[in-house]
This record gives structure tokens, sequence and C-alpha cells, in this order.
């Protein structure tokens, strides 16, 4: 769902303005400090309610004013957002919702930059947070099992924690497997899945690694989840949290049955995580058959000229709405004839470039 237009009020260093976007591809330009990175924020933020780079809203309301707003024009609708330090306040079409998914699940959006390169060396968080991605976009009830688990979880641990009533853990843990079990399954289809695409479509960009994902249950393997859940009863009891789970999940990459982060070269794991990402778009892209908002913040510094080259390539190829910060970055032979908007930032004042 490509966003058309943005109106940002009190964002960052960002001089209030609207902006007229091109649904295909976007480039920003402008000097250290100018606010490049907080224009592809804003735009985050507007479709995710949350922040790549702040785990706090408020961090982004201009210093010395109340709150922003922040304004876009999709596809088919119209999404507001305002912060205060008090209250987050997010509307659709006008009318104030009250799940955050509600908006999440309108416009997909992602951000390449250099965390992406975490996908190999971080921890397991951070690859079932990028499978995850994949499942809220293309899995209608995902989103209801993942708060349900959510729910189910915290419950469980306020228990372990205060070791009072804990004959109600019995109940909890029937709330925690219906969910976990419907995730597990998803995570463990989709990894399968997400090695299909990349080990196929994108084996260019992995220049011939060979490559194998397996979805690792955060429980023992010759376990279903109950039984894990009552096997370690007494040591979450004595540790005051769940320690079997979903939340315990890992996706791991083998390439000829090693460790992917023990034998890749810097480059090779770059371009893994590249591919990884390419791979998610494309599923998310086929399923949803919706375009996907993508931004790339400072790639350059990061890749050599020929993976560039490869990554723009394909990125152009799929339907996505691109915005990239420090067209440096950008090979001019990949762009070609192709038709996009320049944007210059200078002190936080955003000048719009048409070219075509
Ligand atoms: N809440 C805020 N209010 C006002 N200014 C802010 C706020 N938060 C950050 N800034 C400032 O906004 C400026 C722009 O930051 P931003 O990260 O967007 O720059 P950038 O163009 O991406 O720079 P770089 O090329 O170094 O990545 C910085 O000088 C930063 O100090
Ligand atoms: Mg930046």
């Amino acid at each position: 769902m490509a966003i058309s237009q943005l109106s940002l009020t009190d964002f960052r260093n960002l001089k209030s303005t609207t902006l007229d976007l091109d649904p295909r591809l976007n480039l920003i330009s402008g000097a250290n400090g100018s606010g490049k990175t907080s224009l592809l924020e804003a735009i985050y933020i507007l479709c995710q309610a949350h922040s790549f780079r702040s785990h706090q809203l408020k961090q982004c309301i201009q210093h010395g004013k109340p709150g922003f707003l922040l304004f876009g024009r999709f596809e088919g609708f119209k999404a507001g957002l305002a912060k205060n330090n008090k209250k987050l306040e997010i509307r659709i079409d006008g009318e104030t919702i009250k799940r955050r998914s509600e908006l999440v699940s309108r416009a997909p959006v992602n951000i390449l930059n250099a965390d992406i390169f975490q996908l190999i060396e971080g921890s397991p968080q951070k690859r079932r947070a990028f499978l995850d991605w994949c499942l809220f976009h293309v899995e209608p009830d995902y989103a209801e099992h993942w708060r349900k688990f959510q729910h189910a979880l915290k419950q469980r641990n306020r228990l372990l924690k205060s070791r009072k009533d804990l004959k109600l853990l019995e109940y909890w843990n029937q709330h925690l497997i219906d969910p976990a079990v419907e995730i597990s399954s998803m995570r463990r289809e989709y990894s399968g899945a997400v090695e299909n695409i990349l080990t196929g479509e994108f084996g260019k960009v992995l220049s011939g690694i060979p490559l194998e994902i397996n979805y690792q249950q955060g429980w023992p393997a010759h376990q279903d989840l109950a039984e894990a859940l009552h096997g370690h009863r007494e040591g979450d009891i004595r540790s005051g949290f769940t320690s079997v789970g979903i939340h315990r999940d890992d996706i791991v990459m083998t390439s000829e049955g090693r460790k992917v982060g023990e034998i890749l070269s810097r480059g090779q794991s770059k371009r893994l995580c590249l591919a990884l990402l390419l791979a998610v778009l494309n599923l998310v892209n086929k399923i949803r058959e919706t375009r996907i908002i993508l931004l790339i913040d400072d790639l350059h510094s990061e890749l050599d000229r020929e993976a560039q080259d490869l990554v723009y390539d394909q990125l152009l190829d799929m339907d996505l709405q691109l915005f990239i910060s420090n067209i440096d970055s950008v090979a001019p032979g990949s762009l070609g004839a192709k038709e996009f908007k320049l944007f210059h930032v200078e002190h936080g004042i955003i000048k719009p470039r048409n070219f075509s």
C-alpha cells in the first residue's frame, strides 16, 4: 500500500511540511545531521506506530514542542497519528482506532539499515522478529495468537514471581499453549518457505553459498510444549519466569551443516542477510498482493559496489515503494530510465526536486 502524500508537524528536527511522494522510488539526499533518517522514521511511525530507533515515541517530538503530528494518504485510506507527552492517538479515515495492529496491518513497511546484519550475529529475538514481520502480514490470525500468547506469558510470569496461587499455573499453561502451538507451526512452515525462495530466486545474491534454514522450537525437540512446561515447573518457580516456549524459539541457519556465523566471511554474511530480506519481501508481496514500503537508510558504507548493484536491481524489480537515503548509495546504472522523486534535506528543511 504505497503512501502518496506525507504531512509532518514538529517531528524531530524537520520543518513542518507536506510532501507528494512517488509510488515507486523516492531518493533522499542531504548532509550528515540534516534529517534524512528522521524523514524515513516519520514514514515508518505512520505505518507502525513505533520507531526503529527510539523505544519511546516522545523522543521524536521536536525539542520545545508539545507533540508531533503525522498524516499520510495511502492507496485507499488516510492515516493520522498524534503524539504528545501524555498519549498517542491513531486515526484511520478520521476514526480513532484502539489497537495498533489495525494500523500496522494496512501498510506493510520494513527498514533496511545496518541493523539487518544483526540477523546472523544478533540474538534469536532478532530472527524471530524478522520472520514474525512476515507472519503478521500474511497470516490473518497471527496477530490474535500473538496477543493471546503475550497475555498468557505475562500472567504466568507474574504468578511465578509472586509464588502465590501456584495452582493457577495449569490454567495459564493452557492459555499459553494454544496460541504458542499455532505460532510455532507458522514459524516452522515459513522458515521452510523462506529457505525455498532464498535458495531459488535469490540464489544469485547468495552467490552459491549452500544454505539450510531450520526452525528450532524453544523447548526440547522430543517434547510437546505441555510436557516441557510441566518438566520445567520447579525451575520456573525458582527463577520466576517461564523458561520454555515460543519466546525461546530460534531460526537456525547453516551451510552444509555448520552454523553460518562460524563459517561465512563478513561479505558473505551481509549477502545472506540481504537475501533473507529479499526473500521475505517477496513472500509478503506474493501472498498479500500489496505494495510494501521499504525504507533504506545509509546502506552504502556497508556494501561493495557489486553487492549494491545486485540488491538494487532485485529491489527495483519487486512491487515496492522505495525510500532511499543517501543517494550516493544508488548505483546510477540500476536506476536507469526509471522515474523517481528526489528530496533534498538541509537543516531540517525538505525540498522536493522533480526528475523524470
Ligand atoms: N526530538 C528532536 N528535536 C529536534 N532535533 C532532533 C530531535 N531528535 C534528533 N534531532 C536532531 O535531528 C538531526 C537530524 O538527525 P538525522 O538522524 O535525521 O540526520 P541524518 O540526515 O540522517 O544524518 P546522517 O547522515 O548522519 O545519518 C540531528 O542533528 C539530531 O540531533
Ligand atoms: Mg541518518
